[in-house]
């Protein structure tokens, strides 16, 4: 086999590109302004700081000690080679699920791309149609452009590690940080970027409910790409002389700071134009392109670099939820790349478009059942269910189901001892206390 393994400064990378993604540049801004601002940019820095780095730390861990795949993983450095702990692996099929709704969000970017070159839309009205009429009419686009995305990530995918995923993070990640900097050196100088960085970073405390608490949580995993076998199957390839501490706290500060400078640069844009902050998922897709619009040809350009970065960030965060599944299907079934690539990108694909005419105005009553429609179930199912499920199993794993000497040796090989103690009793107590109440919240079981 080809030498399939990462450079350090790849696998930092590449880690970096699948956490930053349309989670940074479209949700967190919207979540940010559904819950008030400042408040909520706090919590979320507290969950990511505490919950999500300690489980990024986790996943990281078990992929370089067990260098297998997230299935294989647990039962290899389980205290009793238990079999049974290969369930685990259901993480890889619920990234699969969210890699197939995740493809044509970005065949939506591709669109809006396009948009911003060709005309964007100049009333409310109008770019509220736009958006609707791209989802609910415009089938063929929409499977066109997935199929775009997916025939990408194939293509990635087939070079591996070394020449395909470190490759292209070694060069859309540069990118995507001299877009996002220059469109912040534009947002500071528009009037409202003072009022931007006060929304953001002045907590108003009546704004904050048990819901946005939740949310921050849910966020700061989602944000991480955390839950999906994605960072285990990263650091199986991770090279024998990159910290997993470090790297771990190195991404997480990227993935916040991107996070912010995205927040920043939305609010500012937001402000200048007298838009609100309240808009949800609409605001990337309807509120933004409505302003860019307003700001004429110039605007157009910014519209550009703006729906480069949120398609780069995308791409490289596409990138890293095919892995875990190509791994898994590799080593499991003694299966060639070239044969793993195309099982996973088939099933994605074909998931993908039933998902997308489930919320077309043609097929979307055929594919909604339960008073849902697909899209919405795989959503709410890998979200909502999956991912808090495979965080608490990884937390209860390594808490009591690894030897305990063990993994103090291998942190403190790398790290302090005290580093090691907060860690432990995070994934011991705390962590796994928080998912469950997040789980159980979402469920509509309390709260
Ligand atoms: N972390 C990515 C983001 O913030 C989303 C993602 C989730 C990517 C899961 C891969 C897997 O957008
Ligand atoms: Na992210």
């Amino acid at each position: 086999m080809k030498t399939n393994t990462f450079s350090r400064i790849g696998f930092i990378l590449a880690a970096a590109g699948s956490a930053v993604g349309l989670g940074n540049i479209w949700k967190f801004p919207y979540v940010t302004g559904e819950n008030g601002g400042g408040a909520f940019v706090l919590l979320y820095i507290i969950a990511i700081t505490f919950i999500g780095l300690s489980i990024f730390i986790a996943e990281s861990y078990i992929g370089k000690e067990a260098k297998a795949n997230a299935a294989s993983s647990y039962q290899v450095i389980s205290k009793t080679n238990n079999k049974n702990w290969r369930w685990a692996g259901f993480q890889i099929f619920a990234g699969i699920i969210i890699l197939s709704f995740y493809a044509f969000i970005i065949g939506w970017i591709i669109e809006y791309l396009i948009i911003s070159i060709t005309g964007l839309p100049t009333t409310i009205k109008e770019a509220e149609d736009t958006f609707t009429n791209l989802i609910t009419q415009k089938i063929g686009t929409q499977i066109l452009f997935h199929t775009l995305v997916v025939a990408t990530m194939v293509f990635i995918a087939l070079k591996g590690i070394k020449a395909g995923i470190e490759k292209l993070n070694l060069i859309l990640m540069p990118l995507l940080a001299l877009i996002l900097f220059g469109l912040l050196i534009y947002s500071m100088s528009l009037d409202s970027f003072g009022k931007a960085i006060n929304f953001m970073f002045m907590p108003d405390w009546s704004k904050v409910t048990v819901d946005s608490i939740l949310a921050a949580i849910g966020q700061a995993f989602f944000t991480l790409s955390l839950g999906m076998g994605i960072i285990i199957t990263y650091s199986a390839s991770m090279g024998k002389d990159t910290n997993f501490i470090k790297s771990s706290v190195f991404v997480a500060i990227v993935d916040t700071a991107v996070a912010l400078i995205a927040g920043i640069i939305i609010f500012s844009f937001l402000f200048a134009a007298g838009a609100k902050s309240t808009a949800g998922p609409g605001l990337v897709f309807i509120s933004l392109p409505l302003i860019f619009s307003e700001w004429g040809i110039f605007g157009q350009v910014i519209a550009v670099a703006f729906f480069c970065a949120l398609l780069f960030a995308g791409i490289t965060s596409a990138v890293s939820l095919v892995e875990p599944s190509v791994r898994y299907l590799i080593e499991k079934f003694q299966m060639s790349r070239i044969k793993a690539v195309f099982y996973t990108a088939t099933f994605l694909w074909i998931l993908g478009i039933f998902a997308l005419l489930s919320m077309s105005a043609d097929y979307g009553e055929m594919l909604t059942f339960f008073g849902k429609s697909l899209f919405d179930h795989m959503d709410y199912l890998t979200s909502s269910v999956a991912l808090p499920i495979s965080g608490f199993v990884t937390c209860i794993f390594l808490g009591y189901f690894v030897d305990k000497n063990v993994l103090k040796t291998k942190f403190t090989s790398v790290t302090s001892v005290a580093v090691f103690n907060i860690w432990y009793a995070l994934i011991r107590y705390i962590v796994p206390i928080a998912i469950a109440i997040l789980f159980f919240n979402k469920l509509g079981l309390i709260g």
